[in-house]
Formats: C-alpha cells, structure tokens, sequence
C-alpha cells in the first residue's frame, strides 16, 4: 500500500515535469504588472505562459493593470486562484416604478470556474436577483429578498433587504451574467431602497448594513472574486501513469469546482510547484528562515540541523532531546529512577537475605534421629512456645 503511494507520488512529479517543464519561461518573461506577481503558468507572452491553454495568456496594459481576457482586472495569483475585481449589476427606479437606471454585466471567464469560495449577494427590498452560467448547459441560481419597510440594521444578510447564497454552477461554464430586477408591484420601497444591486464576491468580503447599503451599497462598484484554474480536463491519476521518470518536491491534487489538476509543494518546500530545480520547489531552511511558520523550535538555535523538507535538532553526545521543551538534557537516570532502582535494590537485598536466613532457620531446626529399629528420621523442632512437647 505504501509502496503503491509512493509511486502514485512520483507518478504525479513526472506529469507535472512533463507537461510544464517544456513551458519553463525564459529569462524576460515579465514577472510583474503593477503591484500584480506573475509566475508560471500564467505570463504575458506565449513563451511564458502554459503553452496547451490561451487561458493562461494575461495583459499588462498600458496602466500597468494585469487583465484576465477582456473582462478582468487581476488583483493577485496563487497556485490554484486568480482573484479578480467582478462589477456590481444593478437597477434604479424613479418614484413612479419605472426602470430610470441600471447595469448588468456579461463576464467571460474561458477555461476558469467559479469558485465556491464566493457568495452570490443581492441588496434590496422586494429583489429579486439571478447569477446565470452558460456553456454546455445553461444554468440559473436564484437569491430573493423582501421587505415592505426598512429592515433593522442587524447586519444579517438572511432574506430581508439582502439574500446571499453559495455558488455551485456547472463545471464547464464559461460566461456568467448578473441580472437584478424589482418583483413587479412592490415599488413603494422607493424612498428608502431606490436601487437593487446584485454582485459576486469573495465570501467575507460584503457585510450587510440595512442602514447604508439600502441606499447605494456605500458607492462601492465592485467586489474582489475568486476565479478556480487548473491544468488541462484530467485528473491526477489519468495524466499520471504514463511516467518514465520523476519530479520531486512537489505533489498533484484536484479542484473542487474545475476538471483538471493542480500543483504544490511538499510540506517544507516553498517555490513555484509547476517549474522544476531553481524555479521550482526549494528545500525550506528552517532553521535560517525568517518566517515565523517555517521557523525550527530548537530552543537554542544552534543545535538545528536543516534537512530536505524539515530539520532536527541536533543535541551533543551524552545528551538527549527532550521534546516537550526542544531543548538538549543530560543522559540521566533521573531522580524517578534513582528511587525506583534504590528501592527494587534494596527490597531484593531484603528479599535475599530473609531467604538465607529462613534455609538457615530450617537447617538448624531438622535433626537426624535414629529410631530404635535404625530407621533414619528426620526429627523437625517444635516451634518455641510449644516447648511442652518436647
Ligand atoms: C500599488 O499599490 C499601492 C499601495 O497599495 C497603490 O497606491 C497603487 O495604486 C498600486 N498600483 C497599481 C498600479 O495598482
Ligand atoms: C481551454 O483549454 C483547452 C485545453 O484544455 C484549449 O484548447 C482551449 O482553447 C481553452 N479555451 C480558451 C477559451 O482559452
Ligand atoms: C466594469 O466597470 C468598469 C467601469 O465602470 C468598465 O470599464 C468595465 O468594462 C466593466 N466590466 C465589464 C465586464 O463590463
Ligand atoms: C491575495 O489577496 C488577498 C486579499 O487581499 C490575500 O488575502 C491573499 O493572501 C493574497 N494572495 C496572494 C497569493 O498574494
Ligand atoms: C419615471 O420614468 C418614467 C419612464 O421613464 C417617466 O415617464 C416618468 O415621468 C418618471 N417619473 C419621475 C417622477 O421622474
Ligand atoms: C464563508 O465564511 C464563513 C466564515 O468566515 C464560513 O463559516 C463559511 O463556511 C464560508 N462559506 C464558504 C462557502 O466557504
Ligand atoms: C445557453 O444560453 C445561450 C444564450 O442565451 C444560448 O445561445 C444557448 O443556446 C443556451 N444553451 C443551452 C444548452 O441551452
Ligand atoms: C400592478 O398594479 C397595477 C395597478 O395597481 C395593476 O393594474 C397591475 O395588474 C399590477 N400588476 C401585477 C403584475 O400585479
Ligand atoms: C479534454 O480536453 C481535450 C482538448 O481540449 C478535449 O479534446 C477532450 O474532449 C476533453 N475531455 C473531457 C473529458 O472534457
Ligand atoms: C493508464 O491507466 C489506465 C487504467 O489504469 C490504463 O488502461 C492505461 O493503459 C494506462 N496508460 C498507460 C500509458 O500506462
Ligand atoms: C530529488 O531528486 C534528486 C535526483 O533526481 C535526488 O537527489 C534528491 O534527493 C531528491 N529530493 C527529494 C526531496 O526527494
Ligand atoms: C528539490 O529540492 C532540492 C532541495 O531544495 C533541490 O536541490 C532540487 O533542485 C529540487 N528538485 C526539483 C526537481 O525541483
């Protein structure tokens, strides 16, 4: 079984090898838009990006924004997120019902998905709010929120004044839109909710106030959102198995809401997981490192020994650690001991003695006797106090 792991683990350096290694960037690949970091296996020209899917090509323009396709302005990356800024939809009334103002936007998001990691939220009295998918089946979620008067500023979002709910959409949806819209009839909430706004965003990144956000959702016109990527349409296991060699310091595993795999390093390694050798994942030095994560917990530091994915620490001969504390104690018996020994020592001398003294004890008790017809007998003293029959 364990064996059998261990080659699955190896199976999936090589994919990772194969299939990204070839794409290894060259020396001026762009690693920086703005304020943005980007690494393999995104980049900003063919050469430097994940080479089997246009997904992984973004933008520098000329404002020094990082974009995702035409639609999305990239706030940061990791190894398996791109977190982008995603517009708030919404519509307006005028004090007679009728539609005076509003926005709705299309998003293509191409080979990403939609994590679940985001809330779909709408804020307003009597909305209703649709996040519809599309790609080989088109799908609708559905958030409904009412109210005939001004919630209580609670800051709940639970159904009055804002409805917020989890995003399980088809895993090859490609396009998203938002869609806000009044239930019909039920505009007299006019004077205190003019506008139904309707957003994705990063779970815990809107806190609902009724007293500000009924107004104009405090002028905020986008949210942070989570974009899942991965590599290709298969799993682990089926890109895997076609090893002939391997690539170590990093491992294979699956998004939840994409086909697909992505990478990361083992525990203890830190670095790019979808580059090999200097680009990739490197040995962690624990007992240099800054960080407070990764740092050793030798209490005196220079007993810490680095290795390959960890560290020891290392104590002197006629020492032994002790890992409750980390620290280095002397190879002793310790004062449990000392008395445990003193006292099994001295209870078998007790013991030894008491032996020697009741063979002893029999010895000069037992007499030979000679009966009259030269029978030997042995003759057993009688007790003391029991002299009366002697
Ligand atoms: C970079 O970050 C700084 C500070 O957070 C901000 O003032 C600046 O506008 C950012 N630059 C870009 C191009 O986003
Ligand atoms: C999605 O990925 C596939 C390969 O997995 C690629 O052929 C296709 O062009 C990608 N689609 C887009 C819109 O980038
Ligand atoms: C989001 O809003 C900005 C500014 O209003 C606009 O430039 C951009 O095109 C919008 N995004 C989409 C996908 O329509
Ligand atoms: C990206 O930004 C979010 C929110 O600002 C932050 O929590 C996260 O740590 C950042 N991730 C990376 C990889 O920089
Ligand atoms: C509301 O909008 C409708 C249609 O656009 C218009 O006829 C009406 O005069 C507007 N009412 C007010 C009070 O602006
Ligand atoms: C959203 O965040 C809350 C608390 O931060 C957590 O309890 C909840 O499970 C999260 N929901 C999702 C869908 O991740
Ligand atoms: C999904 O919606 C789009 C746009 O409305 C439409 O063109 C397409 O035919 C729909 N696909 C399915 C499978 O219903
Ligand atoms: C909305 O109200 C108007 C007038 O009060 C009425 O004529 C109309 O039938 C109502 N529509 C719906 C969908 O209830
Ligand atoms: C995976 O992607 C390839 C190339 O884009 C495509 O030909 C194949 O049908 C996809 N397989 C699945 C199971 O989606
Ligand atoms: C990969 O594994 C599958 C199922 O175990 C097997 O049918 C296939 O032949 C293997 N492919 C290679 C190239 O080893
Ligand atoms: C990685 O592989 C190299 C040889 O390919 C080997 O020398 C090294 O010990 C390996 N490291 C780990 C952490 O497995
Ligand atoms: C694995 O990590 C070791 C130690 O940091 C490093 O020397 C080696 O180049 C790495 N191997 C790969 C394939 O990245």
């Amino acid at each position: 079984m364990k064996v059998h792991g261990v080659f699955l683990v190896a199976v999936f350096f090589y994919l990772a090898y194969t299939h990204l290694v070839n794409g290894q960037p060259h020396k001026d690949c762009q690693t920086r838009c703005g304020n943005v970091t980007i690494e393999y296996p995104f980049g900003t020209s063919p050469s430097c990006h994940y080479a089997d899917d246009p997904s992984f090509k973004l933008t520098c323009n000329d404002k020094e924004k990082l974009l995702f396709g035409r639609d999305f302005e990239v706030i940061n990356i990791s190894h398996k997120e791109l977190r982008v800024w995603n517009n708030v939809s919404y519509v307006c009334d005028n004090s007679t019902g009728n539609l005076n103002d509003g926005a709705s936007y299309i998003y293509t998001q191409s080979n990403l998905s939609l994590s679940r990691n985001n809330k779909f939220t709408v804020v307003g009295c009597n909305a209703l709010a649709l996040l519809m998918t599309y790609g080989t089946r088109n799908h609708s979620a559905v958030c409904l929120s009412t109210c005939d008067s001004p919630p209580v500023a609670n800051g709940e979002c639970n159904g009055e004044g804002c409805c917020s709910t989890d995003v399980f959409v088809p895993l090859d949806s490609n396009k998203f839109r938002t869609l806000p819209t009044r239930v019909p009839n039920m505009t007299s909430v006019y004077d205190f909710n003019p506008c139904i706004y309707t957003f994705l965003a990063e779970n815990g990144t809107f806190h609902f106030d009724a007293s500000e956000d009924l107004k104009n959702l405090r002028n905020v016109k986008e949210f942070p959102m989570v974009l899942d990527w991965s590599i290709g349409n298969q799993t682990c296991n089926e890109v895997g198995n076609t090893s002939v060699r391997g690539m170590n310091n990093s491992t294979c595993f699956h998004s939840n809401s994409r086909p697909g795999y992505n990478c990361k390093c083992l525990e203890g390694f830190e670095g790019n997981p979808y580059l090999s050798y200097e680009h990739g994942c490197q040995d962690i030095d624990e007992c240099t490192s800054k960080s407070t994560i990764h740092k050793h917990n030798c209490s005196d530091p220079s007993t810490c020994r680095n290795k390959d994915g960890g560290f020891y620490c290392k104590c002197r001969c006629g020492y032994r650690l002790d890992t409750n504390t980390m620290s280095c104690q002397r190879k002793d018996f310790g004062w449990a001991t000392i008395l445990l020994g003193t006292t099994i020592g001295f209870l078998s001398i007790l013991l030894a003695v008491s032996c020697v003294r009741q063979k002893m004890k029999h010895r000069k008790d037992i007499y030979k006797g000679i009966l009259p017809d030269n029978s030997i007998v042995a003759i057993k003293k009688a007790r003391r106090g029991d002299s009366s029959q002697v």
